[in-house]
């Protein structure tokens, strides 16, 4: 019988921390990109990749906190090679102009985390007029990974290390709109019939989508590239910011006995980006450290393949295409 805490078939549980899951694991040459890493469980992501000698790019919107992270890292981890680079997932030319910056600066790519994420705000449109959570968790990420796969490709090639793309999704996949995701840019944007936390739910339902997609794509390729997806667990960050102040002081309540910690949240990420037994696992979903199975609709190919179409029709039509 399951309880929290109780260890799966990696020989990990929901308590191991992220330094306990890399422990004795050499991250040296490689170099990821984490998205969203100036806040929560990024940033301790970031902290422990660069710990395991990975040279780590904290792509982050505001770029003054993310220094200021990344000298705390580096005060910590004597030799951490780090850089900040600015990125707004919510628009696509700043999706377009990190890709392209990031490029340009000839660094190789072997990790992809695509980890920032926004959660139950309240109904807003992007400046490109996308539903803000949809923009932000799924097709920012989307634009993201499809600009710099091709680096990806070129760095696995030359280094003959496999590359990995880590979807950080949510257990709220399972609550999103009954129709699963909205296919239409009317149907996203319907204000009407927006819920904040099923469109939260609907965007976490698109990452593992987009990853199992991704991992099908890559493997038809021969691309010696994974793709995955997980949920972090419960972990009080900055993401909870629009829940109402009942809510919060319940989960504060349970959090002791229900949360993670944080060094605990960003533990299955760096388990899926660094542990030698994920080498060759893809198209999975990940929670505390151990394959798990994700709802039905979540592994639904046909729905992986139209909103990929449609992620694409959406990113194409912005500013004359990608
Ligand atoms: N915490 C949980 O209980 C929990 C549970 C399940 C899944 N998750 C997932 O875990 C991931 C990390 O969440 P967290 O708990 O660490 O939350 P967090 O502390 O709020 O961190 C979220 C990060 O995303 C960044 N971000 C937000 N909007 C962005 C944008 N438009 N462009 C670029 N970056 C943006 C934030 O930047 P700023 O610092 O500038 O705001 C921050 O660095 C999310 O994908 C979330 O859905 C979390």
């Amino acid at each position: 019988m399951w309880f929290f805490g109780s260890k799966g078939a990696s020989g990990f549980s929901s308590r191991s921390t992220a330094e306990e899951v890399t422990h004795g694991v050499d991250g040296t040459g490689l170099t990821a990109i984490v998205t969203g890493a100036s806040s929560g469980i990024g940033v301790e992501t970031a902290r422990v990749l660069a710990l395991r000698g990975v040279h780590v790019v904290m792509a982050v919107r505001n770029t003054a906190s993310g220094a200021k992270v990344k000298e705390d890292i580096v005060n910590k981890v004597p030799g951490a090679k780090v850089d900040v680079m600015e990125l707004d997932l919510s628009s696509m030319d700043s999706v377009k102009k990190f890709a392209s910056d990031y490029k340009s600066s000839g660094l190789p790519l072997n990790l992809l985390i695509n980890n920032a994420g926004i959660m139950a705000c309240p109904f807003k449109l992007s400046k490109d007029n996308i539903e803000l959570q949809f923009v932000t968790n799924h097709l920012g990420h989307f634009l993201l990974t499809k600009l710099l796969l091709d680096t990806m490709k070129n760095t696995s090639r030359e280094s003959k290390r496999e590359g990995r793309i880590v979807n950080v999704s949510s257990e709220a996949h399972r609550y999103s709109y009954p129709e699963g995701v909205r296919l239409g840019k009317n149907k996203i944007n319907d204000e009407l019939s927006y819920s904040s936390f099923r469109a939260y739910g609907q965007s976490k339902l698109c990452n593992i989508l987009h990853a199992n997609e991704l991992a099908k794509q890559l493997k038809e390729d021969g691309a010696n590239i994974t793709a995955n997806s997980l949920h972090p667990g419960a972990i009080m960050t900055n993401l909870w910011c629009h829940f109402n102040s009942y809510l919060a002081v319940a989960a504060g309540a349970v959090a002791k006995y229900m949360f993670k910690t944080v060094p605990q949240g960003a533990a299955t990420t760096c388990y899926v980006a660094l542990h030698p037994q994920v080498a060759g696992v893809t198209g999975e979903y990940f929670l505390d450290n151990n394959i798990a199975k994700p709802l039905p609709i979540a592994n639904d190919y046909e729905l992986a393949k139209k909103l990929w179409d449609f992620s694409n029709k959406l990113t194409d039509s912005q500013s004359g295409g990608t």
